[in-house]
């Protein structure tokens, strides 16, 4: 493994770690109350979370757990932004934004950059960590062949977008329904 997939993997471990620890301490919190709520509240208190992103710095992703599956919160470097721009339509496999906030709620958005990207800018991203193969969690990153993420169940390479570029997985990353509600904090869902 090279130094650079090493840092990688340890990295992702770390964020993904660090998430999981959070949700487990706050899950034993909650559970009680929780557990004498009506499922409608449940349902109700966990379709919406929302995410401080202020330690996020460019280059860097964070990982959270929503409905029960990682979600991962890039701040791009304009490099990334740069080469995901710079990609043609016509070169990707699923030509879909898969991003439920683009315009006409992502029915046929096409994957565009601009359609992915949280911001206009694009400096933030955020996808679904779950590969749309058979449901791994894509190692992130910089990683794989297209400098985004990488799946290593079955090696899907997604860019720096999200986008799927090579490998057995059919479509983008998904986008979940999010939204900047200040400068700093993104309400997810
Ligand atoms: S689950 Fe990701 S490539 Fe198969």
């Amino acid at each position: 493994m090279s130094e650079h997939a090493e840092a990688t993997t340890r990295r992702d471990f770390l964020y993904v770690g660090t998430a999981a620890a959070g949700a487990v301490a706050v899950g034993g919190a909650v559970w009680p109350l929780v557990n004498q709520m009506n499922p409608s509240a449940d349902v109700q208190a966990l379709s919406s979370i929302p995410v401080d992103v202020s330690g996020v710095e460019p280059g860097t992703q964070l990982t959270v757990l929503f409905l029960g599956k990682p979600v991962f919160v890039r701040r791009r470097t304009p490099e990334e932004i740069e080469e995901a721009r710079a990609v043609a339509l016509s070169d990707l496999k699923d030509q879909n934004s898969q991003n439920p906030n683009a315009p006409d709620g992502g029915e046929s958005a096409p994957a565009t950059d601009q359609n992915r990207a949280l911001d206009e800018n694009g400096e933030w991203l955020v996808m679904q960590g779950v590969c749309t193969h058979l449901g791994c969690v894509p190692l992130g990153d910089g990683a794989g062949d297209f400098n985004g993420w990488f799946c290593p169940c079955h090696g899907s390479h997604y860019d720096t977008a999200g986008r799927i570029r090579r490998g057995p997985a059919p479509t983008n990353l998904a986008v979940p329904v999010a939204e900047f509600v200040s400068d700093t904090v993104i309400q997810l869902g």
